[in-house]
Parts: structure tokens; sequence; C-alpha cells
């Protein structure tokens, strides 16, 4: 049950990437709750989203990079717990600049943990991914199977699990929650993940675009119920989280691509679902989510199309004004600061028991520390 805000009120929240996607949704609940919230985020994409809370008396907006810790974590006083969301956050844009991924989605943010245990924080929520499950069998994987990340980022992710889970204890709680794909309407949007994209593509008059056969499964879940699923980790018994790690989503929102629009279509009836033979992302994983069920009773409550039907009311009132505009893809901002397409000084080895180790970069230069991801294992 939630506690009324009188009680909570004074525990104070440090959100890193509180100005993005799920952060700007994340951090008006979290002060709606009677939280005191700090944000540290570069806002990369733009700063205008935190805007109607930006008054609030118990929100504090840093504007600073996580790589640089020592420049404002003195403005960070009685810290209670960390919610970690600031990334280099999806696959392409993870490949653009892998110094800067690694340096952020890894270094940072093991950097990050390491200060918060110092300072006696007591709880670190960090935001992983599905993704690092990889490309699966199909049978439905739980916290327990195997990982094999195929990216950079799920990667970075993976590595930053193990190393944040090793710091975790009866003082220092970490939860590990790795998110399916979100979708819905933000106030930060992205129109780069699948379900925002079909629905931009509908409210477009355009057909829908599934590469290969579309049979690939992904899990989703609504940035809202994300957003619950941070909450019921707050409020749960740290015995219940502590050095946990949750899937985040459910069961019957995991879809093919093919299932993903056919649903999608039901809000575009005049809309065809075309077939594209190029680029066929060979990620593919079915999640089970009965963990996070048991643990805390998170289930989600909106589905695909209520995400799409808030998308299209938002578009038909203009609030989003082009959905072309760049700020709304992660990779075309990115862009903007890295023209082509750098090498890594740094080198991301698997070990041989590892059968995933497709995300290689150079090997390492100016004596600059390895990742290394060792056999993929069932945590
Ligand atoms: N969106 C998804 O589908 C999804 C799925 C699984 C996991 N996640 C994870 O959830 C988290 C939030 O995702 P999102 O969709 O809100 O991403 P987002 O890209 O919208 O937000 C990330 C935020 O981090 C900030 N940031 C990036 N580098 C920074 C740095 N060096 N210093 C300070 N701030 C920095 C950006 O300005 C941005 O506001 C990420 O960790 C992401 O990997 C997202």
């Amino acid at each position: 049950m939630t506690p009324p805000p009188s009680t909570i009120r004074g525990r104070h929240i440090l959100v890193t990437g509180g100005a993005g996607y799920l952060g700007s949704m994340l951090v008006p609940a979290l002060l709606g709750q009677g939280y005191e919230v700090s944000v540290v985020d570069l806002c990369i994409f733009g700063d205008d989203a935190l805007q109607p809370v930006a008054d609030h008396p118990h929100l504090h907006i840093y504007k600073e990079d996580i790589r640089e810790l020592d420049r404002f974590s003195s403005l960070l006083r009685n810290i209670d717990v960390v919610i970690h969301l600031a990334s280099i956050s999806n696959d392409p844009t993870s490949d653009l600049d892998p110094d800067l991924t690694i340096s952020t989605n890894y270094l940072a943010t093991t950097a990050l943990a390491r200060w918060a245990r110092a300072q006696e924080v007591q709880q670190f929520i960090f935001s992983s991914s599905c993704s690092v499950y990889g490309a699966s069998t199909g049978r439905l994987l739980d916290e327990l199977s195997h990982t094999g990340p195929i990216t950079l980022y799920a990667l970075t992710k993976l590595a930053s699990e193990r190393e944040l889970l090793e710091l975790s204890s009866n003082d220092f709680r970490v939860t590990v929650l790795r998110f399916s794909t979100l979708f819905g309407l933000s106030r930060r949007m992205r129109f780069d993940l699948a379900i925002n994209a079909m629905a931009k593509s509908g409210i477009d008059g355009k057909n829908l675009v599934v590469n290969g056969a579309g049979t690939q499964y992904r899990p989703f879940v609504h940035l809202l119920d994300a957003a619950d699923a941070i909450l019921d980790v707050l409020r749960a018994e740290p015995s219940v989280v502590r050095g946990q790690t949750f899937n985040v989503g459910g069961d019957h929102l995991n879809f093919t691509i093919q299932g993903l629009a056919e649903e999608v279509q039901k809000a575009f009836p005049d809309i065809a679902i075309d077939h594209a033979t190029a680029n066929v992302d060979v990620r593919s994983y079915q999640v089970r989510f009965q963990k996070i069920v048991d643990a805390l009773g998170f289930k989600p409550r909106r589905g695909v199309l209520d995400g799409v039907e808030e998308i299209k009311r938002a578009a038909e009132s203009g609030v989003l004004g082009s959905m072309d505009d760049k700020r709304y893809y992660n990779l075309a901002v990115m862009k903007e600061s890295s023209d082509t397409k750098k090498e890594s000084r740094w080198s991301v080895v698997s070990s041989p028991k590892d059968n995933t180790s497709t995300a290689k970069s150079p090997a390492p230069r100016r004596g600059k520390s390895l990742i290394t991801i060792g056999q993929t294992h069932d945590e």
C-alpha cells in the first residue's frame, strides 16, 4: 500500500536521466508521492520535458554529465535512493560512439554506485534491459535464464548489472530492473521505439512496415507501468528487492513484430501491413514476468492500444508538432555531435565460454581498461 505522502516526505531520491523518455514521467510521479527529487541529466534531448514541474519546491535539477561525478557530487546531500536511468539508450546510438557508450553506460554507472554506497545511500535501482537475453531459442526467459547480449548496448547493461549486484548488501540494496521495450506517450517523446514508430506510421497514414517475416519476439511495457514498477521497488520490503533482478513487463505483452503490427493496425483499420526484406534484426526473446508478480504483485495495467491511442490523441491535438523532428530520435540527435562512426579505445571481450561474443571493439589503446563479459551465466 502507498504510504501517505507525509510519511515519506523527506526521502530524497536522485534520478539520473530524469529528463528522458521514462524519467520525465517518473519524476512527477515521485514528486506526487511526496519524495524529494534531485535530477542529474545532460538534457541531450532538451530540457522542456520537466518544465511542468520545474518550480516544484521538492525538485532540484542539475544539468550535469554523470561521467563527471566529481563536478556535481558535492551538490547532492543526504540522498536515500538512486534511480539510475541515464544512459546511451538504444542499440544504434550505442554503436555510434563506443567510447561514449562504455564510459556512460558502464564506467559512470559503476562509479555512481560505488559513490552512492560510500555515501550510505540505502537503495540503488538500475534500469537494465531485456535485451541482455539477446537472440534466444524461443522458450520463455526468466531472470535465471542464460543471457546472451548481442549488442554493445546490451553488453554494457549486463556488465553493469553484474558489478552493481556485487556491491549489494544489507545497507546498500541494489535492484536491477530489466525493462521490456517501452511505449506510450511521454513529455519527452521518442518515435524510435517500435510501438511508437508504428503509431506514427498509422497517424501519418502510412502502411506499417514489418521487416522479414516478423516472427522475432519482443516484450513490451507501457512507460507508466515501468514507472509503477520502480515505485513498487521503492516501497518494497528491503529483503524482497535487495540484490534482486526483475524482468519488467507482462507475459501477455510478448509480441512477434507481425503480431504487434496487427495489434497496432486495430487503431488504424485503413492502414495495411507491408513486409520489407532489409535490415532484419535478429534479436528475438520471449520473456517471463512471474518473478515480479510473485515478489511485488506487479502487473502492467496498460496495453499496446492504450499507448497507441494516447499518442494518436496527442498528435491530433498538435502538442507534438512535427513527429519527424529529430529530437524524437535518439540516433539523429546523437549523430549531430558525432558525425562519423568512431572506433573504440576500449575492448569489449567475451570469454571463450560465452557463445555471444559478437560485440567486439578493437583492442584497447592508450592503456584503457577492458570490460570483460565473462561466461554468460544463470543468475
Ligand atoms: N526506452 C526503452 O524502451 C527502454 C527499454 C529498456 C531499458 N531502458 C533503459 O531505461 C532508461 C531510460 O530510457 P529512456 O527511454 O528514458 O532513454 P532516454 O534516452 O529518453 O533518456 C536517457 C536520459 O539520459 C540522459 N543522459 C545520457 N547520457 C548522459 C550523461 N552522460 N550524463 C547525464 N545524463 C545523460 C539523456 O539526456 C536522457 O535525458 C535507460 O537506462 C534505458 O537504457 C529503456
